[in-house]
C-alpha cells in the first residue's frame, strides 16, 4: 500500500468503542496514522453519528482506507453503505476481508465489536489492509454497483 494508504479513519458506537481502542494502538505501533472519529466512551451513542462523518471523508476522497465497528457491525456497514463511493464489508473473519479486498474492492471494513474476539479483529484488519483488489472481471462488478445506483 502507498503512503495515502498508511492514513486510516476508525470509527465506532460504544459497542465497538474498545475494540476501536485496541485496534486504534496496534495500527499506530504498526505504522498507520489513525484518524479516530470517535466515540470516545463506553456511554451508549447512536453510531450514524460516528460513521456518517468517516464514511464522508471516504467518499470524497480524504480517506482511502477506513475501520468502522459497531456491536454487530450491521448498522456501522449500513450506514456506511449509504455513500456512492463507499463499499463497506463486514468483517468477520479473515477470509471474508481477503474476498472483501479482491473481489469487492472494498474501502470499509466493519467489525462486530461483540462477536469476534481482539485477537482475531487484528488479524481481519491486516488482512484487509495488505490484501490487493483482483481488477478483471471484478472491476466490471464493482462499476455496476454504481450504475444500479444512478439509473
Ligand atoms: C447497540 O446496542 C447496537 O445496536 C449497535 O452497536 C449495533 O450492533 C447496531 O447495528
Amino acid at each position: 500500500m502507498n503512503d495515502s494508504g498508511k492514513i486510516l479513519g476508525i470509527a465506532s458506537d460504544h459497542g465497538g468503542y474498545e475494540m476501536k481502542q485496541f485496534l486504534a494502538e496496534k495500527l499506530k505501533e504498526a505504522g498507520y496514522k489513525v484518524n479516530d472519529y470517535g466515540t470516545h466512551s463506553e456511554s451508549s451513542v447512536d453510531y450514524p453519528d460516528f460513521i456518517h462523518p468517516l464514511a464522508s471523508d471516504i467518499n470524497s476522497g480524504k480517506l482511502k482506507r477506513g475501520i468502522i465497528l459497531c456491536g454487530s457491525g450491521n448498522g456501522a456497514q449500513i450506514t456506511a453503505n449509504k455513500y456512492a463511493n463507499v463499499r463497506a464489508a463486514l468483517g468477520w473473519s479473515e477470509e471474508q476481508a481477503k474476498l472483501a479486498r479482491e473481489h469487492n474492492d472494498s474501502n470499509i471494513i466493519s467489525l462486530p465489536g461483540r462477536f469476534v474476539s481482539f485477537e482475531l479483529a487484528w488479524k481481519i484488519v491486516n488482512r484487509f489492509l495488505n490484501t490487493n483488489f483482483e481488477g478483471g472481471r471484478h472491476s466490471r462488478r464493482v462499476e455496476k454497483i454504481s450504475q444500479l445506483i444512478n439509473n
